[in-house]
């Protein structure tokens, strides 16, 4: 008998997300956490080898004279959290924006004048690698620490070939640096650097970039940030039908200003992913439900954005679009690394249930980044990705709000963080 090196046993409430690792939860099923009272989890090799109540992983022999055992008795456990989106590669901050955007300057206006990404794009420059490696490891460890296990890291703070190679070559680094697992993404297509027109960049980065990002091989996603006044509906194609030739997968900032087609454009496209969203017209939100793109939700950006409005995740669920949630941790318009927050502003302000969002930040969060055969779920074969959560029920997660809910983070079956 091969038994478990870790035993979780005795969760008054065990969500495990069983059953949508082949397709994402949508409707109805967004709410089918797969809740097992009295449940226990025992991984060996980093590796999920029973799930149950406590009785039957205890009946199944699994437990041995070396198993280490920690009891969740009173508490609930989960998978751990995956945070598909997320620019969290930079150095310095923009706290010196904060009085502009109260005074109302518009987001944008501040990037027009030079500031916003293209701030950030200059202190990364400047910063060493280390200088950005540590920055950026203090952030990973904040979110570990608030239960994220698995997190999508964009680069996009370069804009030139060889300052993306860079970002994406340190988000490498990072990933055999640290704990977390990351998934690598380029985002040359973030902001348009002085001295370029729009349509200047886009072929640059289509005749330039793609190739070299792709012979390189640093990253898996290609995404691009679809906005008027940043990059139009036809850039954006331009830009994600060659990533797509050239075997990338695809992701879309969308739709997140204006409305514009984001949202019918990722349709057409059948990107993985479309991200943002508050504008999607309803024909848009139609489209990605028939397409089966996966709608990334980052409520915390609304929340930062502070103009009082949020994606229609509702409208979406009720279409049968799969929906997803992530911190869209940056410099900028999200500077936060904590997914227990998103999780309150999407029952808050995207009106989810406590259960659909877990599912949106755990296993359709893993689809939106091409992870969930490994991630998001408490099922046998899985990564022992586990939380422990110091919550009484489920409904406490979002309830008590700006404290951290986490009580220990199991990574591959390694107690990774408590407290
Ligand atoms: O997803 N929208 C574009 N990019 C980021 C913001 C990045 C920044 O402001 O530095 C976003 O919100
Ligand atoms: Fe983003």
């Amino acid at each position: 008998m091969q038994y478990a090196d870790l035993l979780i046993h005795s969760a008054r409430m065990m969500a495990t997300m069983k059953g949508f690792s082949e397709r994402p939860a949508r409707g109805e099923g967004m709410s089918e956490i797969g809740l097992i009272e009295e449940g226990a989890v025992a991984i060996r090799d980093g590796k999920i080898i029973a799930v149950g109540t406590t009785e039957e992983v205890r009946a199944g022999g699994w437990v041995g004279p070396n198993t280490v055992q920690i009891s969740a008795e009173g508490k609930v456990v989960t998978p751990g959290f995956v945070d598909p989106h997320t620019h969290v590669l930079y150095a310095g901050s923009r706290e010196n924006e904060l009085s502009l955007k109260l005074k109302g300057v518009p987001y944008l206006e501040i990037l027009k004048q030079g500031g916003g990404i293209l701030s950030t794009v200059r202190s990364t420059k400047l910063a060493t690698d280390q200088e950005v490696k540590d920055q950026t490891k203090r952030r990973l460890q904040t979110m570990l620490s608030m239960g994220t296990t698995t997190v999508e890291v964009k680069s996009g703070y370069g804009l030139m070939v060889e300052d993306e190679l860079r970002a994406l070559r340190l988000i490498h680094e990072l990933a055999r640096e640290q704990v977390l697992d990351l998934v690598p993404t380029f985002m040359g297509a973030h902001a348009v650097p002085p001295g370029y027109s729009e349509d200047e960049f886009t072929s640059y980065i289509v005749k330039d970039m793609l190739p070299r990002i792709a012979a390189e091989g640093l990253a898996e996603f290609c995404d691009v940030f679809c906005e008027p006044g940043v990059f139009s509906l036809d850039s954006s194609e331009r830009i994600l039908t060659k990533a797509n030739e050239l075997n990338f997968k695809l992701k879309m900032h969308a739709d997140e200003l204006d409305s514009a087609g984001g949202a019918e454009l990722a349709a057409k496209l059948g990107v993985i992913s479309a991200d943002h969203l508050l504008q999607a017209s309803d024909d848009g939100i139609l489209a990605l439900a028939k397409q089966g793109v996966i709608a990334v939700l980052l409520p915390a950006t609304s929340f930062n954005l502070a103009k009082n409005s949020y994606a229609r995740a509702r409208a979406m669920i009720s279409a049968g679009v799969p929906v997803a949630l992530a911190t869209d941790s940056n410099p900028g318009s999200s500077p936060t690394e904590s997914m227990p927050l998103v999780l309150t502003l999407a029952c808050l302000y995207l009106r989810l249930t406590p259960e659909e969002a877990l599912m949106a930040a755990t296993i359709n969060a893993a689809h939106a980044i091409g992870r969930a055969d490994q991630v998001g779920s408490l099922e046998v074969g899985k990564l022992g990705d586990v939380l422990i959560l110091d919550i009484p029920n489920l409904n406490y997660l979002p309830y008590h709000f700006g404290s951290n809910p986490v009580e220990m983070v199991i990574k591959r079956g390694n107690v990774v963080w408590e407290t």
